[in-house]
């Protein structure tokens, strides 16, 4: 009897501690986001401007890293660099004048943004004035303004077959469609003696439902608003003068007049209250095309005539800018929970922390919901629970002046990285608004994203669904035609930290932020790097109760725990022969001819597709004849290949003309194709006619091109196949 009560007893116990062992973590860690606490988060953050390289910019990663240690995270610690940052004068701000006969100034740009009395913490002195970062400083001036559009290459060519050459003249664009960078390169390149950037009504304020709403009443921008950002002419160099190398204290520093990436000609910014003032005095024989038309109230003319007297005195446009490059240092804060099984496989989540200025949108939507998933995980582990694999947390500085500190990170620990992570999550504006996913990933993550999206619960209600799958699903296909439409995910373009991790090392990554309906053409939201990226803007406008913060956290806390957790990674090989193979189709269909006309075959790169293809389905197949008795080891053996397949495609002498781009698939190419990067650029150089003899070396490169993707393309067969038959 008393021997069958204590069974009964440790029975009961073992039933009790089974309960325990299934605790559902993963329903818990979605349970505890709080919309209550990111709210706080974000108030703290964006209590002050915390422009990298600044002291309130050190006080935040401080304070990011002591919230990471009390939250109970294993530890925290700083990444410092010393890399070239880029300020204003806020004494002497830049500013562009209209100048009369006798050189005096009749009108000048506004030094900053007024105040609007809506938010304490909006309305103090120190919010940095609006400038180009990187640009040089000086006064330069002109007689002849030209009007290029957004700065794009055809802008310009269209312009020059206008007979306008803006050589010596002063150039004006609007922002939009290529990055601030570029614009100013191609006005440097053909003579221009400086450039304006301005926000256009019709990028700020469209032509859409609640226009008239702008800031501090809404949304949208008013003409005094202005997005700051920096001009340099990046192709994944990260900080300009230690372009490959982590910039320790013992790096070797280029001179600033050896780095291709610094602007040599001077650029200001402004909004479309100023550059009102200015376009409406520009003459010229001819009115642009409609597509190059915004919604300000003047007659758009190509230039280069400047001055209307009776309109107003002003005969030259001045450019007075006053920006410095200083050398300062800058604050990565890494915090860690370690693995309990495979403390050397990383799961890295990450978001920058610096902003132009308070950053509520822009980055610290994305830091507030980072320090709530850290504060979930770490209730956790006060209860026992801890990670299958390590996770990773990163809260990365100096992003907004070219993605420096993800850089200088990688270029430290890329070597480790590739040996270990299994994947970077970005985050970086987590809400500028409601309406839908935007999501960027490698393709073979592109399942695990979707899934997770399944399990999270759309916030409110509408017809359009009850999760956020089936919401972004139905809000953004990825084919409108087609009801049962997977949701819209892009390969990773664009900028922001993942850069480094996919093209630099290969590590699979994703990106993602909840945005608005893309039905008006703003290229980012109205207000994007302007003052007036408040704690009010988001409390107001944008998200009141945060509920779309706890969604944006459940979904990326949910994705890290699968891959942290799951034992065999949650890597779709199939899916990225799928994407390969559309890219292989991509390049048939459009080029074809050509391939043909000139005899190259394709077949060795069709090959390695197949092999691709066929190596992914077998390796799946191999894994879902497991079953459940996986031992570590194979399970190790299966996620090594899994994480070696994307490695595969890095070529560690770069994409031509630009070294820092490694991924032969996922790289940006100068042309947007939609082949592959190196490849689709050679082809697009052919033009029509491949046949042409003027055109023998721009074939040659063709066939290199083709060759090198092909041999790519074989590698990542190659790492999926039976390690000890299949290859050798
Ligand atoms: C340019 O601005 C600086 C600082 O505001 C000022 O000292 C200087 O006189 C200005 N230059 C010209 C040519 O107006
Ligand atoms: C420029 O200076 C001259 C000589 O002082 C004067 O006659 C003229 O009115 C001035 N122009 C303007 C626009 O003020
Ligand atoms: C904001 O600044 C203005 C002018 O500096 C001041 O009058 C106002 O009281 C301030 N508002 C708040 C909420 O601090
Ligand atoms: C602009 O208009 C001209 C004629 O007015 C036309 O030849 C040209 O193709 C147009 N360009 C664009 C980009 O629309
Ligand atoms: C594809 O695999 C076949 C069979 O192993 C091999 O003969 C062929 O060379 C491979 N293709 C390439 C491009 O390596
Ligand atoms: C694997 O385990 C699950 C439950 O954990 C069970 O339903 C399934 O039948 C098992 N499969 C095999 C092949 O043993
Ligand atoms: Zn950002």
């Amino acid at each position: 009897m008393a021997a069958g009560k204590t069974l009964l007893l440790a029975a009961v116990c073992g039933l009790l501690g089974a309960g325990l062992a299934q605790v559902d973590w993963a329903d818990q860690l979605s349970n505890e986001m709080d919309p209550a606490r990111i709210e706080e988060f974000l108030r703290i953050l964006t209590e002050k401007p915390h422009l990298a390289g600044t002291q309130e910019g050190y006080s935040l990663a401080e304070y990011v890293r002591q919230t990471w240690e009390d939250q109970g995270l294993d530890s925290a610690h700083m990444a410092p660099y010393d890399v070239l940052l880029s300020y204003p004068d806020p004494d002497n701000p830049s500013y562009v004048a209209l100048v009369d006969e006798n050189s005096t100034e009749v009108f000048r740009s506004s030094p900053g943004e007024p105040h609007v009395d809506v938010d304490p913490a909006a309305n103090i002195s120190s919010v940095v004035p609006p400038f180009a970062a990187y640009s040089p400083s000086g006064v330069v001036e002109s007689s002849r303004l030209v009007y290029v559009n957004y700065g794009r290459t055809s802008d310009f060519d269209l312009v020059k077959s206008r007979g306008i050459n803006v050589k010596r003249k002063m150039v004006i664009a609007r922002y939009g469609k290529t990055s601030r960078g570029r614009k100013l390169r191609r006005a440097q390149d053909r003579g221009a003696v400086g450039m304006i950037v301005y926000s256009d009504p019709r990028e700020v304020v469209g032509i859409g439902w609640g226009r008239d709403r702008k800031y501090p009443d809404g949304w949208y921008a008013p003409g005094t608003a202005v997005q700051r950002g920096h001009f340099l002419y990046t192709t994944g160099e990260g900080e300009p003068l230690t372009p490959g190398y982590p910039a320790k204290d013992y790096t070797y520093i280029m001179e600033e007049s050896e780095s291709d990436q610094l602007p040599t000609i001077p650029v200001h910014v402004i909004g479309y209250t100023d550059a009102m003032e200015i376009m409406k005095l520009m003459r010229g024989r001819e009115v642009v095309n409609d597509s190059w038309r915004g919604l300000l109230e003047t007659k758009y003319r190509y230039g280069a005539g400047f001055g209307r007297p009776k309109l107003s005195s002003a005969r030259k446009i001045r450019l007075n800018v006053t920006v410095t490059k200083e050398k300062r240092t800058i604050h990565n804060v890494v915090g860690i929970i370690r693995g309990a099984v495979e403390p050397d496989r990383y799961v890295v989540l990450g978001n920058h922390r610096d902003a132009w200025n308070l950053g509520a949108v822009d980055p610290n939507s994305g830091t507030a919901c980072l320090l709530e998933i850290t504060r979930a995980l770490g209730e956790m582990m006060k209860q026992g629970w801890r990670p299958r694999r390590t996770l990773m947390f990163i809260s990365w500085d100096a992003e907004e002046h070219g993605m420096h500190g993800s850089h200088e990170w990688i270029e430290e620990f890329g070597k480790i990285m590739s040996d270990r992570a299994v994947a970077y999550i970005n985050v970086d504006i987590a809400v500028r608004d409601k309406y839908t996913l935007r999501a960027r990933a490698t393709p073979s993550l592109k399942p695990l994203l979707k899934e997770a999206a399944m399990k999270v619960p759309w916030p409110e209600t509408t017809p359009d669904g009850d999760t956020l799958y089936s919401v972004w699903r139905q809000r953004t296909p990825a084919d409108s035609e087609d009801p049962d439409s997977d949701p819209k995910i892009s390969l990773p373009s664009s900028a922001s930290d993942f850069v480094p991790f996919v093209r630099r090392v290969g590590v699979p990554i994703m990106d993602l932020a909840m945005v608005h309906r893309y039905t008006i053409t703003y290229p980012n939201y109205p207000l994007y790097h302007t003052a007036y990226e408040t704690f009010h803007l988001q409390k107001t406008y944008i998200d009141p109760e945060f509920k779309f913060h706890r969604l944006m956290s459940q979904l990326w806390a949910g994705i890290a725990f699968s891959l942290a957790e799951a034992e065999i990674l949650p890597i779709d090989v199939s899916e990225y022969a799928a994407t390969v193979s559309e890219m292989f189709d991509v390049l048939k269909d459009e080029y074809g001819e050509g391939f043909q006309a000139t005899q190259i075959s394709l077949d060795a790169l069709e090959s390695a597709v197949t092999n691709f293809t066929q190596a992914a389905a077998m390796f799946e197949e191999k894994l879902a004849s497991l079953g459940n008795d996986t031992s570590p080891m194979v399970a190790r053996m299966y996620n090594d290949q899994l994480m070696q397949m994307e490695r595969a495609f890095i070529d560690p002498l770069g994409i031509p003309s630009r070294p820092f781009y490694r991924h032969t698939v996922l790289s940006n190419g100068l042309y947007s194709t939609d082949t592959f990067p190196a490849l689709g650029d050679a082809v697009e150089r052919m033009g029509s006619d491949w046949t042409d003899p003027g055109k023998a070396s721009k074939l040659r490169d063709v066939r290199k091109q083709l060759s090198i993707i092909s041999h790519f393309i074989q590698s990542a067969a190659n790492t999926l196949g039976t390690p000890a038959s299949t290859v050798f």
